[in-house]
């Protein structure tokens, strides 16, 4: 953990024009500089620096921050990379804070994996004790060059051959426990190792630390040895769904190519890089998730899928509206021939043959309509036509991401989406907005068909969320009006993931300094994407100026909001409460309500700043 003051330092001594300087031909255009944008191509400046507010912001593709997430961007480093090399450009000391309990936890349980990575890398080395799982890499065709670079190893058959290990290194059970090594015994007394008789792939993760295993059975003649594939249960340090095997040794040559190759396997994954395609990642036997697809956008632009069963490429093809809405990442799929995996296929084709399988994938919302298509029987018939449009934009109105990606992201896909199904874009939007609402209906409670009609709350939803989100864009310019926003409303309130992180944020700038600056927040984001809507939230902002009359009319329209929002809680509460009531008693207790409601809204008009 890099100490924030720290952070602040490099900050305020770094000159935003110098750095990014470097990298783009600026020129003065008026408070601001203006050139062309290093992250997009772009033929007219777009891109802007603000030497007085320490940010930048590109108006053609969104990208935007401080002076981190700039070397964040260009470098494609980590946030505490960037610190980093920016403090030693700058000469200045890096102080580390105290490790927070949680950061703390996964410092330890790294330690453990990396220890006992080296006990598994020893055993399969070692003489006798290897040799016949030696020889069953042999025969699999994994180089013992490529072993090394993975640093694969071995579990030995006995119950507590780790144990026994550890305990002649004085590690605890409970440290191995901990990182899901070992398990305790049913009677509660002891423990086993819970690696047994399984070849071991280290997982490690893109800053080189091993915060997981995954263990292949080398007896699966016999049958009751379960699964072939055996994982450490999720820890701090290790979700399934968000890491990616491979990462460490691929992410060089996956910035340098500007693509990642994702496969299912394990061994499709080695023999990839055994033969020099080293931008190769696996998932582990799941489709890509949002979470792996974030963590590879750090990386590069494009990403292709290779699957071999169909199966695996339905599912890509389904995750693939919610990951390109996501992760602004251009996603292809490939298939292998015949059912065969990557590994087969390149020890039988060769490299080359399967190269040209990921150079010919096919763009993922492409292969999903052809789903949808086919999945119509008179897919040709105005009706069958009718219900595959339907049956492919409803997964785009159900993506939670499609109102919270950024806005030009989202109108690209749009036009994508349009010219795969001969509609404009307009068109497609009228759709997905009329499937939005269907399934919003659906998912409403019980409706209270009341004088007070569920229209009603249904409506102001969305200008609700503008009326929040005009709130975020005033307090990022003017940030001494935070203390009294704070009062009324919460992070909660935010429906949107991205804007609720972005609220939590602007909360505690207040709190952490005097003069809180807009660099100063940016400087925490740890997410480019994160970022970019701020940078993005405070330029509309500004942009719309009159900062106290746009924040009064929001916090009104908030206020008046939540009491119409009351009433039909008092109406859902009252149906509740007093199931015998006739429908009439309800409306009579409900207008009693609602007149009482009435006049504190006259009494209390919002909230004044
Ligand atoms: P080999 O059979 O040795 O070639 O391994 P593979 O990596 O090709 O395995 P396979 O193609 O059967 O499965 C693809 C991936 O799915 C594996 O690499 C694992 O990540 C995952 N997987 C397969 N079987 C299991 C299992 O039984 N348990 C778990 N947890 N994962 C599995
Ligand atoms: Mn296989």
């Amino acid at each position: 953990m890099i100490d924030s003051t720290t952070i602040r330092q490099v900050q305020d001594a770094a000159d935003i024009l110098d750095v990014i300087g470097e990298h783009v031909a600026l020129k003065r255009a008026g408070k601001n500089f203006l050139g062309l944008c290093p992250f997009h191509e772009e033929k007219t400046p777009s891109f802007s620096v603000s030497p007085s507010k320490s940010i930048f912001k590109c108006f053609g593709c969104g990208a935007g921050g401080s002076i981190f997430q700039f070397i964040m961007r260009k470098d494609r480093v980590s946030f505490p990379e960037a610190v980093e090399s920016l403090a030693q450009r700058l000469g200045i000391p890096i102080a580390r804070s105290q490790p927070s309990p949680t950061a703390q936890r996964k410092v330890d349980l790294a330690s453990v994996n990396s220890w006992a990575a080296g006990v598994f890398r020893s055993n399969l080395q070692d003489q006798v004790l290897g040799r016949s799982a030696r020889e069953y890499l042999a025969t699999r065709g994994l180089s013992p060059q490529i072993q090394e670079q993975f640093k694969l190893g071995l579990a030995l058959p006995g119950w507590d051959g780790l144990i026994q290990t550890a305990a002649s290194t004085s590690r605890s059970a409970q440290s191995l426990a901990a990182a899901g090594l070992v398990t305790a015994r049913e009677s509660g007394q002891g423990w086993y190792d819970r690696f047994r008789n399984r070849l071991i792939f280290p997982i490690v993760d893109a800053s080189q630390r091993v915060i997981a295993f995954a263990g292949r059975s080398l007896e699966l003649a016999d049958e009751k040895s379960g699964a072939k594939y055996l994982n450490s249960p999720e820890t701090p340090l290790f979700s399934k769904s968000s890491c990616l095997y491979g990462l460490d040794q691929a992410r060089d040559s996956i910035v340098r190519k500007n693509q990642a190759v994702v496969v299912e396997g394990y061994t499709d994954c080695l023999m990839a890089h055994q033969h020099g395609l080293t931008n190769v990642v696996a998932t582990m036997g799941t489709a890509l998730t949002d979470l792996q697809a974030g963590l590879l956008r750090r990386f590069c632009e494009r990403v292709v899928v290779v699957f071999d069963s169909d199966q695996a490429g339905l599912q890509a093809a389904d995750r693939a509206i919610d990951v390109f809405l996501g992760q602004r990442i251009q996603l292809s799929v490939a298939a292998v021939p015949q059912g065969k995996d990557p590994c087969d296929y390149i020890i039988s084709h060769g490299i080359d043959a399967f190269g040209q399988i990921v150079d010919h994938a096919v763009d993922a919302l492409e292969y999903k309509w052809q789903l949808a298509r086919r999945a119509q029987q008179d897919s040709d018939s105005p009706a069958g036509q009718h219900r595959a449009i339907e049956q492919f934009l409803a997964s785009l109105a159900r993506s939670a991401h499609f109102g919270s990606s950024d806005p030009i992201w989202r109108g690209l896909l749009l036009n994508h989406i349009a010219k795969l199904l001969s509609m404009s874009p307009v068109q497609v939007l009228a759709v997905v907005n009329q499937l939005k609402s269907r399934t919003a209906r659906r998912v409403q409670p019980a409706d209270p068909s009341g004088p007070v009609s569920t229209a009603s709350a249904q409506t102001p939803l969305s200008a609700m969320d503008k009326a929040l989100r005009q709130v975020l864009e005033v307090l990022l310019n003017k940030p001494s009006y935070i203390e009294k926003v704070a009062g009324v409303i919460a992070p909660e309130d935010f429906s949107q993931a991205d804007l609720q992180t972005v609220a939590e944020a602007v909360f505690k700038w207040a709190g952490d300094t005097d003069q809180p600056q807009l660099s100063d927040l940016l400087a925490g984001q740890s997410s480019l994407d994160q970022a970019d809507l701020i940078t993005s939230l405070a330029e509309q902002g500004s942009r719309k100026g009159n900062f106290q009359p746009n924040l009064s009319g929001a916090m009104d329209y908030i206020c008046s909001y939540r009491q119409r929002r009351n009433s039909l809680d008092a109406a859902e509460s009252i149906r509740r409460a007093d199931s015998d009531l006739s429908d009439e008693q309800v409306n009579e207790l409900l207008q009693q309500v609602q007149s009482q409601l009435k006049t504190q809204n006259r009494r209390n008009p919002g909230i004044r700043v």
